[in-house]
């Protein structure tokens, strides 16, 4: 008997020691990753023009707040004593200056490993070294990890990210953990107390809708990133200190400037992280105006925290909804065609609501006013039809809001 009792008694200690640091992603995060466009050409000058750019062109100021350094940062080898170490070559001032510069412009840092032996570009994994790892990182100033799974064979998911959370959790520095294993565990129905945000797709590549192979893997452009997903209960889990990752954007990357608007737009109302995955140093005026665009940035962060739904995908324009506070809502509709588009849209016969959040807009005792994001203008209320001309896969953003 008392050993039961011992046995609970312990098991509650340790589940009450064991926990992810709460409130640091109370809407999605949004920052800065370095793989899509360098994969491992990474250097302490890049990260430093990057914190640099980012207070200047009014990142910061628009809400981008993490830089992430992803695979590639570490030697090959760990030390004697089984530390990880940054590259001297890429890193001559040592990984903890860098994180201070960036601290000192006002931001934070975070740093990519993986469960396995090996990251997924062959540098030293953290299996084995998670408690050790996760001291270093504390010792360098860290606050964002992204903890991969390649080379993970026989290694059990949710055990391998518990650990690292609870290893994280004892070195005692508030880290926001990014889990990136791809959806293959199904993260959405497990991982709501262990990492901040998580993948829920292998990894995307700029394009639209396209799929390039890599042998055994592929990489997903926009759509197929967005319908990979679609007959999970992704949605119902997201909200407030847990959110899906769509994966790092591609704006900016060679997709239209239309193209662009919608992969942000989609981003923002499916309440992904928001994570710049371009060269910020040198992009166009347009792509620093859809990363900046602080109306739709402001659907992203809702203090909701309910994703957006496809309302209908009709004649190949999809309409997405997303419940908002106050009653309000935000929708895209965007043009998949290669072609420009009318829409026509009459309130009255199309009643939207969302069974998850049990919003329902009830148009015929409401009026909404309808403000376009990218447009930065209202364009009427819900008393009329909505008509608007939508360019190639581009997307009318708005919101609707009680008067
Ligand atoms: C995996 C991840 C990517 C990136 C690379 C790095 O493919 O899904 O996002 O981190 O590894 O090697």
């Amino acid at each position: 008997m008392n050993k039961i009792v011992l046995v609970l008694f312990l098991s509650v200690c340790t589940f009450l020691n064991a926990q992810k640091f709460e409130g640091l992603a109370n809407t999605p995060p949004m920052g800065w990753n370095s793989w899509n466009t360098f994969a491992t050409d990474i250097n302490e000058d890049l990260v430093k023009g990057i914190a640099d750019k980012f207070v200047e062109l009014g990142l910061k100021d628009a809400g981008y707040e993490y830089i992430v350094l992803d695979d590639g940062w570490m030697t090959k080898e760990r030390d004697p004593n089984g530390n990880l170490v940054a590259d001297p070559e890429k890193f001559p001032s040592g990984m903890k200056a860098l994180v201070d510069y960036v601290h000192s412009k006002g931001l934070k840092f975070g740093l990519y490993n993986c469960a396995g032996n090996k990251t997924c570009a062959g540098y030293p994994g953290s299996r084995g070294h998670q408690y050790q790892d996760a001291r270093l990182y504390a010792s360098w100033g860290v606050d964002f990890l992204k903890y991969d799974w390649c080379d993970t064979s026989e290694l059990n998911a949710q055990e391998s990210y518990f650990t690292m959370r609870d290893a994280l959790y004892k070195a005692g520095r508030p880290v926001l953990f990014s889990i990136c294993e791809w959806g293959d565990n199904k993260p959405w129905e497990w991982a709501k107390d262990v990492g901040h945000m998580w993948r829920i797709t292998g990894d995307i590549i700029n394009c639209w809708d396209c799929e390039v192979g890599h042998g055994s893997w592929s990489s997903s452009g926009i759509w197929k990133i967005i319908e990979m997903r679609k007959n999970e209960k992704t949605r119902q889990v997201a909200g407030p200190g847990h959110w899906n990752d769509y994966d790092m954007m591609e704006v900016g990357n060679g997709m239209t400037a239309a193209e662009d608007r919608s992969h942000f737009a989609m981003w923002s109302i499916l309440n992904s992280p928001l994570m710049m995955g371009n060269d910020v140093r040198s992009m166009s005026k347009e792509t620093l105006n859809t990363l900046t665009n602080s109306e739709v940035i402001d659907v992203n962060k809702d203090g909701l925290g309910i994703p957006g739904f496809r309302f209908s995908n009709e004649d190949n324009i999809e309409i997405w909804v997303k419940p908002m506070e106050n009653e309000g809502w935000a929708i895209a509709f965007i043009n998949k065609n290669d072609t420009v588009a009318q829409i026509d849209f009459d309130w009255g016969k199309h009643p939207i609501g969302d069974d998850v959040s049990q919003q329902f807009m009830q148009v015929e005792n409401n009026t909404f006013t309808i403000r376009d994001l990218f447009g930065h203008k209202n364009i009427g209320t819900t008393k009329k039809s909505l008509k608007a001309s939508i360019g190639v896969h581009d997307v009318l953003m708005i919101t609707l809001s009680k008067k």
